[in-house]
This record gives structure tokens, C-alpha cells and sequence, in this order.
């Protein structure tokens, strides 16, 4: 599910635009995939010359990448809000502050973080621009309410597919135990009301349609520009 089409040196543009914005006294959301690592490492060198902030990890992968970069850590369990989180995307749609996210099927404590900021940045390459999105959605769903769940996508006019695993037999384990439907629906023209479908559905821990939450867009270039966009 992952669009490998960006530049390493775009996501990097990106990932240290944002995390530039930081400030001493934060805690911050660190967010999961390869954008967010770039802003993870960034502040991690920020924090070995004196930042002093607190990291909430998203995913399992962000919470080893911040302890290899020195990054103190609070558990999400512990954490009501957050001054700011940087994370990535599968695609944004900026006109309706829309996004589609969970190609690391961490989508679900994304967006308990994302929920949790005072300011969401979200860090991407040019690639990852759509409008109206039609990447397909990651659906968390409860292992017992996988065919449920999947009749019910396609009521929805959607088509579900379980995700495998690639280097294990079966499917893909989420960090919270449960699985991955994705699901296409083609062009998605209006994501709020597809969000609150699928968030009405019983059997879905959560899906990857973030909508209205993001506060900030950093899209990075190969040439290692950076255009910020305000989604407020
Ligand atoms: C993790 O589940 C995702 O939401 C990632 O944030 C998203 O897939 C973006 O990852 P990349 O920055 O690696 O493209």
C-alpha cells in the first residue's frame, strides 16, 4: 500500500521543514513511515545539542527510531494532548483537508495523536498530492469482524482486500493486534461522509481517512525545496 514514488530528498526536505518548528518544552507526536523518520532523526540531533522536548510515539517502528536517536519518551497511555505531531501520508488532498493514511497500518495511534495536537503537521513529497484523493483506505478491523466488515465496505461501495504480509505467512498483525482490510473506493469526492461510514461501522477499530485534522501541509521537492500550506 505504500507510494514509493517520492524522492528520499523530498521526504527529507519535508520531514526536516517541519520538524524545524519544534520548540524547547514541546512534546511531539512522532509519526510513522519514511517522511516522519527524517523529522524523527532530525530533532533526535536537535536533542543531543540541547532541545529539550518529549516524544509520543505513533507505531512501534517511531518508538525504536526515537530511542536510537536519543529522544525521551512518554506512553500515549499517559497523554492527553500534544503541542504539535509530524507525520506522513499515503496521499493529501488540500482543498478538503483530507488525507489518506495507514500504509504502515499504524493509522489507528496516528490519529489518536493527530486528534491529541495543538498543531498537526503533515510532512510529504510532491508525489503524494491528489485531488479528489483515490488512494485505497486502510481499515483497522477486529480479527472476529473481518467478513462483516468486508460486506459492509462493499454496501459501501467500496472493494476490500485483506493485507498480507510480506516476509510472514498470512496476514498483516497490527501493533494493536487486530488486521487490515484496504479498500478501494475509486475517487473519493466526499471523504467526510465516507469517514463517518466507515467510523459507524462495528468491527473497525479505525480507518485511514483523516479529515479536518491536519493544521499544516509540508510538501518537499526533490530539489529540496519546501511549499507549507495552511489547511486551517
Ligand atoms: C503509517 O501507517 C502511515 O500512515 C504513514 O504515515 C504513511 O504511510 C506515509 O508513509 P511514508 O512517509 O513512508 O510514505
Amino acid at each position: 500500500m505504500k507510494n514509493t514514488e517520492g524522492t528520499e530528498a523530498a521526504k527529507r526536505a519535508a520531514g526536516e521543514a517541519a520538524a524545524a518548528e519544534v520548540a524547547d518544552g514541546d512534546r511531539v507526536g512522532l509519526g510513522t513511515g519514511s517522511t516522519a523518520a527524517h523529522a524523527i532523526r532530525d530533532l533526535g540531533e536537535r536533542v543531543a545539542e540541547g532541545l529539550d522536548i518529549e516524544g509520543v510515539a505513533t507505531s512501534y517502528q517511531s518508538r525504536a527510531l526515537a530511542r536510537e536517536a536519543g529522544i525521551p519518551l512518554a506512553s500515549l497511555s499517559d497523554v492527553a494532548r500534544v503541542d504539535v505531531a509530524i507525520d506522513g501520508a499515503d496521499q493529501a488532498a488540500p482543498e478538503s483537508n483530507a488525507l489518506v493514511k495507514g500504509g504502515g497500518a499504524a493509522h489507528a495511534r496516528e490519529k489518536v495523536v493527530a486528534s491529541a495536537a495543538d498543531e498537526f503537521l503533515v510532512v510529504a513529497d510532491d508525489s503524494k498530492l491528489a485531488d479528489p484523493l483515490d488512494h485505497p483506505v486502510p481499515v483497522e478491523v477486529l480479527s472476529d469482524a473481518v467478513a462483516r466488515v468486508e460486506r459492509a465496505l462493499r454496501d459501501a461501495g467500496g472493494d476490500p482486500t485483506l493485507r498480507e504480509a510480506e516476509r510472514k505467512d498470512g496476514p498483516v498483525i497490527t501493533d494493536n493486534g487486530n488486521l487490515v482490510l484496504d479498500c478501494e473506493f475509486g475517487a473519493i469526492d466526499a471523504p467526510a461522509s465516507l469517514a463517518r461510514t466507515l467510523s459507524g461501522t462495528p468491527g473497525v477499530v479505525e480507518h485511514g481517512l483523516f479529515v479536518g485534522l491536519a493544521d499544516e501541509l509540508y510538501v518537499g521537492e526533490a530539489d529540496g525545496a519546501v511549499a507549507v500550506r495552511s489547511l486551517k
